[in-house]
């Protein structure tokens, strides 16, 4: 009989045994990371798992590849139809499984979500690069990754006992085969058992690659990825202030006759600051909007209004930079901006005041004070330094509670020129 070619004979048991070894891994890992003794390895498995299983999605796409290019040897003439059909659904659900699964562990720690709590775990294949999450799940709320996380594992766990069945109707055949028909199935990819010519004039009649196909599948699959791992989430909400002029005038609801004030921008900054892993960070917002109507005299209270775009915070270092918009950060998808709104000014020196109000980042409304406003009559400044602690704003707060990496104080720092309109 014809035997398959190496390559398919070498990608055949490779993916065997990585499923296999998968499979344990699986389940030994999956129970041990709920004990103490055996935790650390546990999360060392959980790597090793993920990697064998990603090796396994792109080994099976190669070989499916490799299926459509050169067709596997026609099944002996001798096998009556029921065993043709049986054997050629078993080759295409495997198929399906060998793609299913790994997807479904993919999409499952994409959610960055395990039993009742968020997790921050990143993939890396084989400890050499980082594998990015799919469709951005990880940024998803929290309600939908908890959901998510249950329907993929429940996939994931589900397409893996059909696996196994598969696995021993696989191997109950191909032993079947070997030993009590005796037709030299099994040595058509174990050459090495292979006992005597048994050839078939019509074996030899090669069948057609189908290159359109696997043009497809190639295809599908670089598209697969492409899509799913630049894609945003397809649920962030509409944030309603498409722009930051738009976020400011929907704030400012005054009837205040003050005398307005205009930010000269270059002039003036908003800052932040605060350590990571040790190190200090400072960094600004480079996108914000105020309103300022103030009276020297103080005849009306001063009202002033910031709006602070959150996607425009930068400290320079693009690890941070890409960090601080995400969903457990400022979650500038949901919370495009952060607001502040006076509450009082007091005088306490001649042109000099204290000035506290609320700043709002997430939803959560912090109160600010210690900033001082000086004003000579046509310029003003506002300017000081204030801590916040980013538990009360829940910035970061699933992946660092207790401050290890991130300090929990986090300064603000504002310095900001204006001058009286005329
Ligand atoms: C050949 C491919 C794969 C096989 C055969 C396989 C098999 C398994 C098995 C048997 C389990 C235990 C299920 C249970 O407890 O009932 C498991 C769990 C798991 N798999 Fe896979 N898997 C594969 C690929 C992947 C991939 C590619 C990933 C992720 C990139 C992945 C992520 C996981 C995770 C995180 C768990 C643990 C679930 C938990 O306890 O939180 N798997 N897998």
């Amino acid at each position: 009989m014809r035997p398959y070619t190496r390559t398919a004979i070498a990608l055949h048991w490779l993916i065997a045994l990585a499923i296999v070894a998968n499979l344990a891994i699986g389940w030994w890992m999956s129970d041990a990371i709920n004990q103490a003794a055996t935790r650390d390895n546990a999360v060392a498995a959980f790597q090793w798992h993920k990697s064998i299983g990603l090796t396994v999605l792109l080994l099976s796409l190669l070989r499916l590849v490799w299926r459509l290019l050169n067709p596997v040897p026609p099944l002996p003439p001798h096998m009556p139809r029921w065993e043709r059909l049986a054997a050629t659904s078993t080759h295409v659900a495997f198929y399906l499984l060998m793609i299913g699964i790994p997807l479904s562990g993919w999409l499952y720690v994409s959610t960055q979500w395990r039993d009742e709590a968020p997790l921050t775990i990143p993939t890396l294949w084989f400890e050499l690069f980082e594998v990015p999450h799919l469709f951005a799940l990880n940024e998803a709320s929290r309600a939908m990754r908890q959901s998510l996380a249950n329907i993929t594992l429940e996939a994931h766990e589900l397409l893996v006992w059909a696996m196994l069945l598969l696995l021993l109707l696989h191997v109950a055949a191909a032993l079947r085969h070997h030993f009590a028909l005796k037709d030299g199935l099994l040595a058509r990819m174990a050459p090495h058992l292979k006992t005597g010519p048994a050839t078939h004039p019509q074996e030899h009649v090669a069948p057609r690659p189908n290159r359109f196909a696997a043009g497809i599948t190639v295809g599908v699959a670089f598209a697969f990825v492409f899509v799913a791992t630049r894609s945003t989430l397809p649920d962030l909400p509409n944030t309603g202030a498409p722009t930051i002029e738009q976020a400011l005038d929907k704030l400012v609801t005054t009837t205040s006759t003050s005398p307005t004030w205009n930010t000269i921008q270059p002039d003036s900054q908003i800052r932040f600051s605060g350590a990571h892993v040790g190190r200090a960070f400072s960094g600004k917002f480079t996108q914000w909007r105020a309103h300022l109507q103030f009276d020297p005299n103080l005849n009306e209270p001063a009202y002033i209004v910031a709006v602070i775009s959150t996607s425009s915070a930068t400290d320079g270092v693009p690890m941070h930079d890409s960090t601080l918009p995400e969903r457990e950060w400022f979650d500038v998808g949901s919370h495009p901006y952060a607001y502040f709104l006076s509450t009082r000014l007091e005088p306490r020196a001649e042109g000099e005041f204290e000035l506290s109000g609320q700043l709002t980042i997430k939803g959560y409304t912090v109160e600010i004070n210690g900033l001082m406003l000086k004003s000579n009559g046509n310029e003003m400044r506002i300017y000081g330094d204030t801590y916040l602690d980013r538990a009360d704003i829940d910035l970061g707060m699933e992946s660092d509670p207790a401050g290890d990496y991130v300090s929990r104080r986090i300064g603000i720092h504002v310095d900001i020129t204006a001058r009286r309109l005329p």
